[in-house]
């Protein structure tokens, strides 16, 4: 019989997600009557925009026809959504991105959880806590790791402790680490990180010969026009680091699937003899043997975003959701809970009553009130204690959810 890779066995229960969903239809199956009020996943729930179904449509009229009609597209994604993104999400923001260093792909989750494999078994790494729980898993899924203990943290990760009392921002390490995972705005806290603090980070990382993973897939959230969307707007950040973004969340399209992944020629690493070898040609060979790119109308739709009329409905979608945010922030911190989150972010990070554990909160959500969260132990050791709410229902579910919540906690 084949032998598994013992890595997977090292595993906590299943991925966070599909846990809560098991959970979750556990308690429907049990309680038919229940209208249940999901905010648990972060999964958006208003429609695309007009103009990027306009654009996926025309695109795929094309393909209906002989002489439009197009196989497999370039490894690294078409031109004319590369050349919209660096003139679009970089450009204005002072940040020189040569479209050559973009690769789309279907997901940040995806590539997040994949450019790990171009490291050594024996990098090290430091990972937030709490987190997006997919830096972690694929560490251990590629073996960097020894087993969990009771806290559900593996050997051989470091974990950067992020609590209030450093306002949920990891702090610098004094040790060296080979690549380092930072997520601003953070999945789950919602906090965001100031260009000193980020240049503190690139600083490190210089310093270190160290990579940074860094996930902004959040970034059109961001309403302070002080923060950095990019960590390229950092001096000297394309020495030193990779950046995920996606389309996921900035215009509804986790179903729809589209993200890109920036790495910049400038970033070297090393091989075994200590040569300089460019992480950008890797990424490129890694690419085009494992994946087989988006598909040429989810391409067009995407490039229809940073149309006229698409960014004005991107904004008012973000707009929609982002006014969610503010309304559970206000309602729960009336009601007594410490908040976090909500005004750079679609996430609320909220502090449990009496010191219940995250998930004993989770099943009293959901029991009592009918509502779904994500448990901030899923997101790591720090986590616990915590619950995230998500900002992506509808204005009605979301008014409805902390009605219901405020006849339960009104603290
Ligand atoms: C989340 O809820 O944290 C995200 O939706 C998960 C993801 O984007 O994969």
């Amino acid at each position: 019989m084949a032998q598994i890779n013992s890595h997977y066995l090292k595993l906590k229960s299943g991925y966070l997600f599909p846990e809560i969903g098991r959970r979750v239809s556990e308690f429907a199956q049990k309680n038919p009557a229940a209208r249940l009020i999901r905010l648990g996943i972060g999964d958006v729930t208003r429609p695309l925009p007009d103009a990027v179904v306009k654009a996926g449509k025309a695109a795929f009229d094309e393909l209906s026809r002989a002489e439009t009609f197009r196989g497999y597209g370039p490894e690294k994604g078409y031109e004319f959504l590369r050349r919209a993104i660096a003139e679009n999400d970089f450009k204005p923001r002072g940040v020189v991105v040569d479209p050559e260093e973009i690769f789309i792909s279907d997901a940040s989750k995806c590539d997040t959880a994949n450019m790990q494999e171009l490291f050594d078994q024996n990098c090290r790494v430091a990972i937030p806590d709490p987190v997006y729980p997919v830096y972690v898993d694929t560490n251990v899924m590629a073996g960097r790791t020894g087993s969990a203990d009771g806290q559900g943290r593996y050997e051989g990760l470091h974990y950067l402790s992020s609590g209030p009392e450093s306002g949920f921002l990891p702090q610098i390490p004094r040790e060296r680490f080979d690549i380092v995972y930072l997520c601003f705005p953070n999945n789950p806290t919602g906090v965001v990180a100031t260009k000193d603090e980020l240049k503190r980070w690139v600083d490190y990382a210089r310093a270190n010969e160290a990579v940074i993973f860094f996930d902004a897939a959040y970034e059109a959230y961001i309403t302070d026009e002080h923060i950095p969307h990019s960590i390229f707007e950092i001096e000297g950040a394309s020495e030193c680091a990779v950046e995920f973004r996606s389309f996921s969340k900035t215009a509804g399209f986790t179903g729809t699937r589209c993200a890109f992944t920036v790495v910049p020629r400038a970033l070297m690493c090393r091989n075994s003899r200590g040569e300089k070898v460019a992480l950008h040609a890797l990424w490129h060979r890694r690419q085009s043997t494992k994946f087989n790119g988006v598909s040429y109308p989810v391409q067009r739709a995407a490039e229809a975003c940073y149309s006229d009329e698409g960014k004005k409905e991107i904004r008012e979608l973000i707009a929609y959701y982002m006014e969610n945010a503010k309304f559970i922030h206000q309602t729960l911190s009336k009601m007594g809970f410490a908040v976090y989150g909500a005004i750079n972010a679609p996430y609320i990070w909220l502090k449990t009553p009496h010191d219940t554990d995250s998930w004993g909160f989770f099943n009293e959500l959901l029991h009592k009130a009918h509502v779904v969260g994500t448990p901030g132990a899923g997101f790591g050791a720090c986590g616990e204690g915590y619950l995230r709410l998500s900002s992506f229902g509808s204005r009605a579910d979301i008014a409805e959810a902390m009605e219901r919540i405020r006849q339960i906690y009104d603290i």
